[in-house]
């Protein structure tokens, strides 16, 4: 790896051009900075400037996007650009009105998508597909997310901050009506880009050997202990980031946000109600 992949690790976002005037390729993508770089930096990022992105810039990161192995190919997703003020706003409140959201310039509906391959079983008279079957909902997330993934990991790469957003699942049959969607479709995610009004510390994550498996599972007994070493970890980042949490243990925090799993009551409602996962029904 050469020298110049690192040298814009530590470099000032806000001054790269963001003015449409600005955005010639070379000012735009100024430096490389190595991928695996780019992965280790990443932070959600909840503040941005306010400064638009190009959207030429929005094309290159759905670009990149597109770019995402998915399942046989099938590319069963679809993303949605809101560019509407008022549909932004609209989306934002049915994404419980996060801050984020109203301040990103660019923000995308990451979309579950079989209804594209249900046109093309009609253009070839293929009969009898179930599209409601939960594997092709599984297969279908995959692809969603590996694309999302693609776009963000892109956006960081240019110095741009992302946040993602579940909380696109916490309204969705008003998201299915704001945005239109056909029977097969299915909003799983928001993503916000801008430039970054903040520089935050990468989170820590969970020891490598909590998720890094050999062979076979773990066994509580081990993992348990792996669990309570991140719990001490991210007290002692919280209190380097002067945040003082009530509880700061990760595990504490995890516990309560999956209780907090059952508040998006009409998920299934509303997957079903699209045509998805209905396996079983
Ligand atoms: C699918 C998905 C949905 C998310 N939804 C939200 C959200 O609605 N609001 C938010 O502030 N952060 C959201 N996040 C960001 C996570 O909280 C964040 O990734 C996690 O705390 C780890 O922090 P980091 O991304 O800064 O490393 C989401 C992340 C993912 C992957």
């Amino acid at each position: 790896m050469g020298e110049d992949a690192h040298a814009t690790q530590d470099m000032d976002v806000t001054s790269m051009p963001r003015k449409e005037s600005e955005m010639t390729e070379s000012a735009v993508y100024p430096q490389t900075r190595s991928t695996i770089d780019v992965m280790h930096g990443h932070t959600s990022c909840r503040r941005f400037v306010n400064e638009p992105v190009n959207r030429d810039v929005v094309e290159t990161l759905i670009e990149a996007g597109t770019r995402a192995s998915t399942s046989s190919n099938m590319q069963a997703y679809t993303v949605i650009s809101i560019t509407d003020a008022e549909l932004k706003r609209r989306m934002a409140y049915l994404c419980a009105d996060q801050p984020q959201i109203h301040k990103a310039p660019v923000f995308l509906a990451f979309c579950v998508d079989l209804h594209r391959l249900q046109l093309c079983c009609g253009m070839h008279d293929v009969e009898g597909v179930d599209f409601g079957l939960a594997e092709a909902f599984v297969m279908a997330v995959v692809d969603t997310a590996l694309v999302m993934e693609n776009v963000a990991v892109a956006a960081e790469s240019l110095g741009l901050g992302v946040c993602m957003i579940g909380e696109m699942r916490g309204h969705p049959f008003e998201v299915r009506e704001a945005l239109k969607l056909p029977p097969l479709v299915f909003a799983v995610s928001g993503l916000c880009i801008g430039w970054p009004a903040e520089k935050n510390e990468p989170k820590p994550r969970l020891p490598l050997e909590a998720v890094w498996h050999e062979n076979t599972y773990r066994a509580d007994d081990e993992l348990i202990p792996m669990i309570e070493a991140h719990d001490g970890i991210m007290s002692a980042f919280y209190d380097s980031q002067g945040m003082h949490p009530s509880d700061p243990r990760w595990s504490s925090v995890a516990a309560k946000r999956a209780a907090g799993m059952a508040r998006r009551k009409d998920v299934g409602a509303a997957l079903r109600r699209q045509g998805l996962n209905t396996q079983g029904e």
